[in-house]
């Protein structure tokens, strides 16, 4: 298989690059049904904010196509718009966190409402493409507006992945680095591992290689060590959901983190798509953190590591407060040191 996509819909089917599998296989999972798409992505088959709800914007097609077939929205006269709205429902259950998931559903809603029935299954597949196109665009320019940031840095760190398969392309914290290596400029890359599902030891190194970036794993415990060593000159990351204020939610380990970036004097940069900002929430502490099963920390590949009389935690995702944000790069611009009013001013003096 040469350069896959992260994800493709060609024929009323959803094809995945199946996540869980890297990086001992690069395989392809086929959904032809919204509860596929909606298990792909509750198993992280396909994960990332932007790719989430990228997949859930074709996953809406999928209620109307012929091939939709034995599942139970298919029930529906699919002329009729309750088995589209059936399925957006359903689709916004999957992943809690990040918000591109309802930002695109809300979209796909908004064309379910206007369009007369008989267009509707084209008019649903040509908006789902077109929020695939802007990612497309948005990582291309996050990209070049990150840039300069890391263009000083020898060596940055990362957590979790929030690269291409995280989005349609390049990324958004690894956008900038994609971007530094075509005039031979990548920094590079240390991969925090990224307990317990381990994106950046998997996938982050897996990218990072296939596209000949220079990428060490390291597990997360060593991130303190490496940078008072003066190992790392920047951190970069990626968000799930950003809020008015700037406080990130991202993946679990993020925020301890960005304490460390604070303690050691190095840069926290953030990088993400204006469709990550959740402008009607504040504080960070209002953003939904999602639970997720206790066997992926007791027994990861079905390797018992904790003793069943032992409780075990496992939130995906932690917030990190806007005041350890050095800046937030979105496809519009940096947010230096980002506040609630700098965040505003962004959003209304870059609108697109
Ligand atoms: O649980 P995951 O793998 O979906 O978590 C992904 C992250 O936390 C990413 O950093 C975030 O979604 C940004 S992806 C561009």
């Amino acid at each position: 298989m040469s350069a896959p996509e992260t994800l493709r819909f060609v024929d009323d089917t959803l094809v995945l690059i199946d996540q869980t599998k890297l990086p001992g296989e690069l395989t392809e999972l086929r959904c032809t049904t919204v509860p596929q798409v909606h298990d792909a992505i509750v198993r992280l088959v396909v994960r990332g904010a932007p790719a989430i709800g990228i997949a859930a914007a074709y996953g809406v097609c999928l209620a109307g196509s012929a091939a939709a077939g034995d599942d139970a929205i298919s029930d529906h006269n699919t002329s009729d718009k309750s088995a589209y709205l059936a399925a957006i429902q359903s689709l916004a259950t999957s992943r809690p966190t990040a918000v591109n998931l309802f930002w695109a559903l809300d979209r796909m809603r908004a064309v379910v409402e206007s369009t007369p029935t008989g267009e509707l299954q084209q008019r649903l597949v040509a908006e789902a493409r077109a929020i695939h196109d802007e990612d497309r665009a948005m990582c291309h320019a996050i990209g070049r507006n990150g840039a300069a940031l890391l263009s000083g840095a020898a060596s940055v760190l990362t957590h979790c992945n929030a690269g291409g398969l995280a989005t349609s392309t390049w990324g958004t914290a690894l956008a900038p680095i994609y971007h530094l290596q075509q005039s031979g400029r990548a920094p590079k890359v240390f991969a925090d591992e990224t307990r317990p599902l381990l994106q950046g030891g998997r996938l982050t190194a897996w990218e990072l290689s296939q596209a000949g970036i220079d990428v060490t794993v390291i597990t997360d415990s060593m991130a303190g060590s490496m940078m008072r060593q003066d190992m790392i000159q920047a951190v970069i990351v990626g968000a799930d959901r950003i809020t008015a204020r700037g406080d990130v939610a991202n993946k679990i380990g993020t925020y301890p983190v960005a304490v460390l970036a604070r303690h050691h004097g190095i840069p926290f940069y953030v990088a993400a798509p204006t469709n990550t900002f959740d402008l009607t929430l504040d504080s960070g502490d209002e953003i939904p953190i999602e639970q997720r099963a206790r066997e992926e920390v007791a027994a990861p590949h079905g390797i018992k590591l904790v003793p069943d009389q032992a409780n075990v935690l496992n939130p995906a995702f932690d917030v990190t407060p806007a005041e350890l944000v050095t800046a937030i790069v979105t496809e519009r611009g940096v947010i230096e040191q980002p506040t609630k009013q700098k965040i505003a001013d962004h959003f209304a003096t870059n609108a697109s």
